[in-house]
């Protein structure tokens, strides 16, 4: 009896301390982690890869190698009720037709470069036009529609991370010198997702690096009813085609205030002619180089928040005016005007060309560094 009673006390303890080292190795594989698989294939066989990071929440970044592109990013709501935030496709097809760059990393020249020329240490470069008399986002084939390589930084302990490289060779989309570029995505256990952003090149270059995510708090929907908060004065005034005038206004008395908490629809018909809504660069109080809050955004109906941060003198805040239900995105959803937002963090539109803008030219020897943070909560 009493040897029975204390092998089964031998067990019983046993089956503690096994449980308990299981269960630390299950809450420790809870922690921040990455996943790879294959998210489809190029005509020639390339292997588009998909990186998952996970944290503890269960708030998860889906990063597919194809324009290192954000593809998901699944958040809380105020129920703890996850749901997908960004626009973009099921499949890799989805990201191979046309699109306007759903979550992707662009580059080499985010925004517009007026009519895709501008002159460096004396001479004149030349660019494909590829929207109406200027240059968009890098040109033809820009970052965005590139092979990114992937590599793990860091999977548990609390930091998932992904580093994705990419070398644009001498002469690309007509920009001087072979640019190596890094961007560094990184999901905390606070529900933030960093992206870090480095390059260095062997031949002076025009760069202005993004990441083109569009938001929708709710998951579906509009996003007019959403509420914005952004920590800009001013903004670069632009001609019928977009491209800065090259003076700083203060926002005041425009639509453009929104340095108080305001609905995103509640001026937009002041911009309904062109550009069709907002489609505005804001120019952010605090250094350029330093890290400072550009936007706050709010969902009143899901209760998700998002709070952006950046080193870049600049955001983009585009309402998706250009969108028209003829996209088919994920879950067969037909994105229409308005249905996201975009806060693109970067140097001014067409800065290359405007002397009075913080430089966005790049030289042999020194490294580029920016860093945006996107953090989620809900309440
Ligand atoms: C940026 C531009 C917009 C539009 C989108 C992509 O936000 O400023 O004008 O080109 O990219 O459609």
């Amino acid at each position: 009896m009493k040897t029975q009673s204390s092998v089964l006390r031998f067990a019983a303890s046993a089956a503690l301390i096994v449980g308990m080292i299981f269960g630390a190795t299950r809450a420790l594989g809870q922690e921040g982690s990455v996943k790879r698989t294959t998210f489809g294939k190029l005509g020639d066989g390339t292997q588009i890869e998909l990186l998952t990071l996970k944290n503890a929440h269960g708030t998860t970044a889906k990063i597919i190698t194809y324009g290192a592109t954000l593809q998901g990013f699944w958040v809380a709501d105020k129920g703890g009720k996850l749901g997908d935030v960004v626009l973009g496709f099921d499949d890799l097809s989805g990201y191979l037709a046309p699109h306007p760059y759903f979550g992707a990393t662009v580059g080499r020249f985010a925004n517009r470069i007026a009519k895709g020329k501008f002159t460096l240490d004396g001479r004149e470069y030349t660019l494909a036009l590829n929207d109406g008399p200027n240059t968009l986002h890098g040109g033809r084939q820009g970052f965005s529609r590139k092979v990114w390589n992937a590599e793990i930084l860091s999977s548990g302990a609390g930091v998932a991370s992904v580093k994705f490289t990419y070398i644009s060779p001498d002469g690309e989309e007509g920009f001087p010198g072979a640019l190596k570029t890094a961007v560094v995505y990184t999901l905390t256990e606070n529900d933030e997702l960093k992206i870090e952003y480095t390059a260095t090149t062997d031949k002076a270059t025009p760069l202005n690096l993004t990441n083109h995510s569009y938001f929708n708090l709710a998951g579906s929907g509009d996003i007019l009813g959403n509420v914005l908060q952004l920590n800009a004065d001013q903004y670069t005034p632009v001609d019928s085609t977009l491209i800065p005038t090259g003076e700083l206004a203060p926002v005041k008395g425009t639509p453009l205030d929104f340095t108080q908490p305001t609905a995103v629809g509640a001026r937009i018909a002041q911009l309904a002619g062109n550009p069709g809504g907002y489609d505005h660069n804001l120019v952010l109080n605090g250094e350029n180089g330093k890290l400072k809050w550009a936007a706050r955004l709010s969902d009143p109906a899901s209760g998700r928040r998002l709070e952006v941060w950046t080193t870049e003198p600049g955001v983009q805040f585009y309402t998706g005016n250009f969108l028209d239900g003829t996209i088919k995105g994920k879950g067969g959803t037909l994105y229409g005007k308005h249905a996201a937002l975009c806060l693109e963090t970067q140097h001014y539109p067409d800065s290359v060309n405007h002397p009075n803008f913080p430089t966005t030219i790049l030289r042999p020897g020194a490294v580029f560094h920016s860093e945006s943070i996107y953090k989620f909560s809900a309440k």
